[in-house]
């Protein structure tokens, strides 16, 4: 079915907005800008509505995910909101034993790692998809998108890979092993872990795109640690599924919703980033724009890619690689200004909202001398 007439795509709230045609391609009067990991842990206000609320619940309370969404925006003036949410809330909601430990990230209770395992999680958790399993979600969309007005929200989801990555080894691993050892021993064990990632986090995007985004990331944050063959053979195609979830919908007028697609370290898997389809790539800030654009052909929208550090190095170093970044940007038809990776919880929020205005006072059409 169509998206509802009252979506803000639908209904022109949104259609229009500069992050929105950027990643049709077309560039407007004003650079859009917005953060990875904007909401959370470098805002006072959050640290103060999060007391005593361990991460999974607040994502689950629907007020407070709204007024984290929320909290960014107003205070930065960024051009999106990015839904306050993680890459494990939709197997917490299909029932699965997982935790966000302060400081490390995901723990899962038990790691799936044999042949049964893998299976068994499979079945599972493909048992348990329902679009009743999203309801919170949807809640805190719909109250996220009524205060929003013209400013998109961006839905996301973790990538198949991503996610397999914290399940197969039961937490944050620094190079993947267990999860990309399971891929050559047992590819069909590994096939079935990722095609039931890539439904439940395909329908994940579908729920928040109902309830109101306008577009969507897909973060397999993790990517970088794989090979382009094994991006290819084991990974790409089920983030294509979970992507063409998004890809397939349409607003009543017959707009597409647009996708944007990310990954660290991952210079040398652009294109085939790329090719499992999304509008927007997402570059991380080990590469210099204008030539992610070249390996692209200079026709993909780019999104990224300010190192994080420079938003220690003071004002005026943070400015000069920030017109640097929108400099090279340029070489792509479309950009959306963003960090390289997400807000470090240590930054300064004085300097996002500097930041946020810098680039705002750049000519979106002309590149900067
Ligand atoms: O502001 C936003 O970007 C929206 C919210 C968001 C969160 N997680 C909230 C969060 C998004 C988009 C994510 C995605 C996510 N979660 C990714 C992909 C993006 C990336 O950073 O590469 C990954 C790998 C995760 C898994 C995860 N969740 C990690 C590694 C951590 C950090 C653990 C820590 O404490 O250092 C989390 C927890 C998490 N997710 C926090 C937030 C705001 C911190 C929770 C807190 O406040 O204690």
């Amino acid at each position: 079915a169509p998206l509802d007439l009252a979506h803000p795509l639908a209904s022109g709230a949104t259609a229009e907005a500069p992050l929105i045609r950027a990643a049709r391609g077309e560039r407007s009067e004003r650079l859009p800008i917005w953060f990875m990991r904007q909401a959370g842990r470098s805002l006072p206000e959050y640290r103060r509505v999060r007391e005593g609320v361990s991460m999974l619940d607040s994502c689950l309370r629907p007020e407070l995910a709204a007024e984290i969404t929320l909290q960014p925006v107003r205070r930065h003036g960024v051009d999106g909101a990015v839904f306050f949410s993680d890459i494990v809330v939709p197997l917490k909601l299909a029932g699965e034993q997982v935790e966000i430990v302060p400081g490390r990230g995901p723990v899962f209770a038990t790691p799936i790692r044999t042949s049964a395992e893998a299976h068994d999680f499979a079945a599972r958790v493909r048992d348990r998809i329902a679009p009743e399993l999203f309801a919170p979600i949807s809640e805190a969309v719909a109250l996220t998108v009524a205060e929003l007005g013209s400013t998109p929200l961006i839905g996301f989801a973790g990538a198949p890979f991503t996610v397999a990555a914290y399940i197969v080894e039961g937490g944050p691993s620094k190079d993947h092993l267990r999860a990309r050892a399971l891929m050559r021993a047992d590819p069909e064990a590994w096939h079935a872990v990722a095609g039931a990632i890539a439904e439940l986090s395909g329908a994940f995007l579908e729920a928040q795109v109902r309830a109101g985004a306008s577009i969507v990331q897909l973060f397999d944050s993790w990517a970088g640690s794989l090979s382009v063959e094994q991006y290819r053979r084991s990974v790409g195609p089920s983030s294509a599924a979970a992507l063409e979830r998004v890809r397939s919908l349409r607003t009543p007028g017959g707009e597409r919703v647009r996708t944007i697609h990310f990954g660290v370290g991952t210079a040398e898997l652009l294109r085939d980033l790329h090719a499992v389809g999304a509008d927007v790539q997402g570059v991380d800030d080990r590469i210099p724009l204008d030539e992610a654009s070249r390996r692209l052909g200079g026709e993909v929208p780019l999104q990224g890619n300010i190192d994080p550090a420079a938003l220690g190095a003071g004002q005026s170093l943070l400015e000069q690689h920030a017109l640097d970044v929108v400099r090279r940007g340029f070489s792509a038809p479309a950009h959306i200004v963003n960090l390289g990776h997400g807000v470090p919880p240590e930054t300064d929020p004085d300097v996002l909202t500097g930041l946020v205005a810098f680039v705002h006072g750049l000519d979106g059409r002309t590149p900067p001398e």
